[in-house]
This record gives structure tokens, C-alpha cells and sequence, in this order.
């Protein structure tokens, strides 16, 4: 047993955090910026982390980097999907952060007692390595309070015979958790269901035991989950986004940024332009990408697209349909990864087309930028209903991909008068969710009472 579990944990004030982020771009973001403001706050941070999708310790010189052995093979971190990658990671790390774990609660390590761990609510063997510790731990969930709500409620669902789902386009409202329709429930590619619903169903439990639960979101896009949530998890709730709002220039982007689409935006005319990008993880088919393609260019409004290596299922780089670069020449930019944050606050953009990530979602909304919905998996049809139907800062593209609906669906977006009731919606949204960072605002307050938490843990 290590020696640690039988030092009293009072004697010295603690301050030392040790936070471990799920290793995909949408999770490794959030956590980084959690990190910053914990920081800020006069805490020090040790990040934990994979050589799979490994953060760039030099952007963040004041935390302590901690790589551990994940076990993954170049083979399946190339090949699995994100759910069997996850599966892996929930095994494979358990060994060794408990090893990493030992040795930072050992008398003979410098660094300040631990108050707590704060992990990504995915990775959830970090539970039973904090309780074999004794530590506290709290999660972070990078996505929305409505999605968290809606993956607890699956046991629920399966029983009432909406999962497994068996019509994919169903309108049906789900009348336990609305606004959702059959539609709108979260979609993840896995070789058996049963083991999804097992994982879901972990991954809650564990979350029940934790000492906090921290979203990157705000009160007012998410009052209706947050009274589920109040009802449903006794511990307290921190409601601290939007994350990217507080951090400074230091990058967790995976992949570098091409800043050349900055210049082109300059010169193009206010509110003019949709930017489009489907995030980190959303992959398609060849003949999709002909679609949006020569949907973007019917469309007529000038646009920046991210296509970034892999976005077409099976190949590395992914070429544009013949007679298309002639078709937009001046009238639209393609790059690998554009700098995101920027972009969507550059006055030229006028428009977002998104996957609706919800770290795509929220830095759209804080930007008053209006959204054209696409979900592809996971949380994201859950987001995209709370943004057209609940926000109503965004229309979705539903019932597949077709050039004629997706250039018709740009302009309705862009320059049709219900585009602009969007606009103003997110312009007002976007109010929102600065007062709710200044002193006296909700997240503001919900960061004092997380410092105030991890201090008494
Ligand atoms: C994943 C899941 O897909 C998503 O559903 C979940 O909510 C979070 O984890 P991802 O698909 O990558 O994330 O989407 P998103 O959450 O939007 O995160 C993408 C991040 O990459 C954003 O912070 C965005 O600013 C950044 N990005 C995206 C860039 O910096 N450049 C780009 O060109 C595109």
C-alpha cells in the first residue's frame, strides 16, 4: 500500500491540482483553459496526459507536464474509432496514473499535497484511482448540460423503446426530454450497442461520486437541464464557461493553424462570409464532400472551408471536385485548420456551418455568430436541437446532403430575413454570455465557488 494513503492530508494548505484531459482536440481544449484559470487563481497544475494526441508542453510553462504510457499501438491510434480508442485509454491508464499517482503523493516528491483531481467525466477509471488515494475528484464535462442530461437518461430510454434507435429521421418528440426528437439522440459508431450503454452507464455512475461536476457552459443556454441536474446529482454544479473567454494567446491546438485566411477575411465585406468547419473528429464520404462543395459554391456567398487531413473517410488529404477551384476562384478560401476563435470573431464572418462540436457551438455563440447546423455523432444532434430549437440562434440541415438544399440553406442563413432573426438572437445571446464572466455574473461567481470548493476538499 503506499505510503501516502496514510499521511494526513491537513498539514500543508492544498494547492496543487492534478488535472487529466481525454486526448481529443474538443476535450484537450476545454481542460487546458479550466487549467489557466485554476492557475490564475493560485493553484499549481500538474497536467497529466497520453502520447497519444500529447498537448504541447512548451505553449504552458507554468504547469508541470506528466506523460504516461498509453498503451496504444500507432495501428489503433490510427484505425479505432473514437468510442474503442476511449475504451482502450479507460484500461490501458489505469496502471500507470496510479503509478504516477504513488509517486507524486510520496514524502520524497517536492511538490505541494494534492487537493484534487480534476478529470475529463470520460476518462472514469480516474475515479477509482482517486478513491484507492483518498483524493477528491471532480469532472469536467466538455460538452452540454443538455447532452449530459440526455446520455443519463439512456437506461430511461432504452426502457420506454427509444434506443436503440430504430428510425434515424423519426420526428417523434422524446416527451421525457425535451425538446428532443427520436432524431436528435446521440449517435456513437460502436461495435455493440450493449457495450455503449454499459460505458454510458459507468461513466454516470462514477460521476455520482465525484465531488463536483464542472461544465464549460453558461446558466442562461442551459436553465431547463440545469434543474434536471440539480434534481438528479447531489453535488454541486459549476457552470463556469465559456472556457476560451479567460485564456490567453497559448495554443492546445493540435494542429497548426494556417493564420494566411486572417488577411483574406480583412478584405471581404462584413458579415459576409460562412465560415465552415465540422471539427476535429466528424469524417465523411468523397461523394459528401462533392456536395458541400458545390453546395457552398450555389450558394454565391464567399466562404472559408476547413478541410482538414482525414476528413474524407479513408484518405489522408482530401481533393475538391473537378471545375470547383475555378468555379469559387476569389470568392472563397480552403485551408487545413483555420485559428477558429479568430475567425468567428472577425467581423467578415456572418455565418458558421458546424458539426456543432460543443466547443465550435459555444465559441460561436460568443461571438453573436449565427449557426447552420450539421450534427455527425455523439452529443452533437443534442447541441444542434438546443441551438435552433431552444437558443434559436441557428437553423439545422437536415435529411441529408443535397447542393441544391445546402446552397438554399446558406442564403437562408446569410442573407434571408430569418437569418437575420437568428443574427439578432445571437447578437443578444452573445450580451449574454459576456455579463455572465463580469464580476457578479453567473459564471464569474461559479469560478469563486470552485476555488472556494477545492479549497475546503
Ligand atoms: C469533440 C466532439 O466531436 C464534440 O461533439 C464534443 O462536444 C467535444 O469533443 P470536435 O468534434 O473536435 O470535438 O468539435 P469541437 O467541440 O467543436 O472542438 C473543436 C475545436 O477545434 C474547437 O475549439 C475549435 O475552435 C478548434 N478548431 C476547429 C480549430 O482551432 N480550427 C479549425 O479549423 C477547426
Amino acid at each position: 500500500m503506499p505510503r501516502s494513503k496514510e499521511r494526513p492530508r491537513q498539514h500543508r494548505k492544498r494547492t496543487h491540482l492534478v488535472l487529466f484531459p481525454c486526448p481529443f482536440q474538443g476535450h484537450i481544449t476545454p481542460m487546458l483553459q479550466l487549467a489557466t484559470i485554476l492557475h490564475s487563481k493560485g493553484f499549481s497544475i500538474t497536467i497529466v496526459h497520453t502520447q497519444f494526441n500529447s498537448p504541447n508542453p512548451s505553449n504552458y510553462p507554468n504547469f508541470n507536464f506528466e506523460p504516461i504510457s498509453d498503451g496504444l499501438s500507432v495501428d489503433q491510434a490510427q484505425k479505432e474509432n473514437v468510442m474503442a480508442l476511449v475504451t482502450l485509454l479507460n484500461v490501458n491508464c489505469h496502471g500507470p496514473f496510479s503509478d504516477l499517482m504513488a509517486q507524486m503523493l510520496s514524502e520524497e516528491d517536492p511538490r505541494d499535497p494534492i487537493a484534487c483531481i480534476v478529470s475529463d467525466a470520460v476518462m472514469h477509471f480516474t475515479q477509482s484511482v482517486a478513491d484507492h488515494f483518498k483524493i477528491p475528484r471532480i469532472i469536467l464535462r466538455t460538452s452540454s448540460a443538455l447532452s449530459f442530461i440526455t446520455f443519463d437518461a439512456f437506461p430511461l430510454l432504452r426502457e420506454k423503446g427509444y434506443l436503440p434507435i430504430q428510425d434515424p429521421q423519426s420526428e417523434t418528440p422524446v416527451s421525457e426530454l425535451p425538446p428532443l426528437r427520436i432524431k436528435d439522440l446521440p449517435n456513437i459508431s460502436t461495435d455493440s450497442s450493449e457495450t455503449l450503454y454499459q460505458v454510458v452507464a459507468h461513466t454516470n455512475n462514477v460521476t455520482r461520486n465525484s465531488s463536483g461536476i464542472i461544465f464549460n457552459s453558461f446558466e442562461h443556454i442551459e436553465e431547463a437541464a440545469l434543474v434536471k441536474i440539480r434534481q438528479d446529482f447531489p453535488m454541486p454544479l459549476f457552470l463556469i464557461g465559456p472556457l476560451h473567454k479567460y485564456s490567453s494567446g497559448s495554443s492546445s491546438s493540435l494542429l497548426p493553424h494556417d493564420h494566411s485566411c486572417m488577411v483574406w477575411l480583412d478584405k471581404q465585406a462584413p458579415g459576409s462570409v460562412i465560415y465552415v468547419s465540422f471539427g476535429s473528429l466528424a469524417c465523411m464520404e468523397k461523394k459528401e464532400l462533392v456536395e458541400i462543395a458545390w453546395g457552398i459554391a450555389n450558394s454565391g456567398q464567399p466562404f472559408l472551408w476547413v478541410v482538414r487531413s482525414g476528413l474524407v473517410r479513408g484518405s489522408a488529404s482530401a481533393e475538391m471536385p473537378d471545375g470547383f477551384e475555378e468555379e469559387t476562384r476569389g470568392k472563397g478560401l480552403v485551408v487545413k485548420w483555420a485559428p477558429q476563435k479568430e475567425v468567428l470573431a472577425h467581423p467578415s464572418v456572418g455565418g458558421f456551418w458546424t458539426h456543432n462540436g460543443w466547443n465550435s457551438t459555444v465559441e460561436s455563440i460568443c461571438e453573436g455568430v449565427p449557426m447552420l447546423c450539421w450534427p455527425c455523432f455523439g452529443d452533437q444532434k443534442v447541441n444542434a436541437r438546443l441551438v435552433s430549437h431552444v437558443l434559436k440562434v441557428g437553423v439545422q440541415l437536415e435529411n441529408g446532403l443535397e447542393r441544391e438544399k445546402i446552397g438554399w440553406a446558406i442564403r437562408r442563413l446569410m442573407v434571408e430575413k430569418e437569418g437575420e432573426e437568428m443574427r439578432n438572437n445571437a447578437r443578444k445571446l452573445k450580451d449574454k454570455a459576456d455579463l455572465c464572466l463580469k464580476k457578479g455574473g453567473s459564471s464569474y461567481e461559479s469560478i469563486d465557488r470552485l476555488v472556494n470548493c477545492i479549497l475546503s476538499l
